[in-house]
């Protein structure tokens, strides 16, 4: 759940002058089965997706055209990731805030993701994702994995 665990993926890439392949496996590239997938796109400039976190869901999220930016959040530290390549996703491990900006015209957000939609699943008031977060550190389960 920390932001250690967000990382960007390299996925494989099959090279063809006919065009090029990606693709990606439950459990061999990515550390979740997909139950989900659902993507972003006509995104009009200046606007900000995200703004929130999730109590469970991993995700795997994909710049398939164009480019934007993830901000993430763990509670304690930040970190930003420019995505460009659809070759490339960005795993975001659950209890992690995430806001996507800056993208570019014809921008398309692909999402991976582990769980299929549920409301339930969202924090998306900050202060109340930060007071469970803390709380998630101070517990013993945190300490022990
Ligand atoms: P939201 O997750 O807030 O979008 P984003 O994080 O990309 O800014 O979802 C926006 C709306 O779409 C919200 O009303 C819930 C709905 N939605 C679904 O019905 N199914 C889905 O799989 C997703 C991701 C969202």
């Amino acid at each position: 759940m920390a932001l250690s665990d967000c990382v960007m993926i390299e996925l494989p890439k099959i090279s063809d002058p006919r065009g090029n392949l990606s693709f990606v496996e439950s459990f061999n590239h990515i550390p979740f089965e997909i139950k989900r997938v659902y993507y972003l796109y006509d995104v009009p400039g200046g606007e900000c997706r995200g703004g929130h976190a999730h109590k469970e869901l991993q995700q795997l999220i994909i710049a398939m055209n164009g480019s934007f930016d993830v901000f993430l959040d763990d509670g304690l530290i930040k970190k930003s990731f420019t995505l460009n390549r659809s070759y490339k996703g960005l795993y975001v491990s659950k209890m992690v805030w995430r806001e996507l900006k800056n993208f570019t015209s014809g921008a398309v957000c692909v999402v991976l993701a582990s769980e299929p939609y549920s409301e339930e699943d969202y924090y998306r008031n900050y202060e109340e994702f930060i007071v469970n977060v803390k709380k998630l550190y101070l517990s013993d389960t945190f300490f022990q994995v």
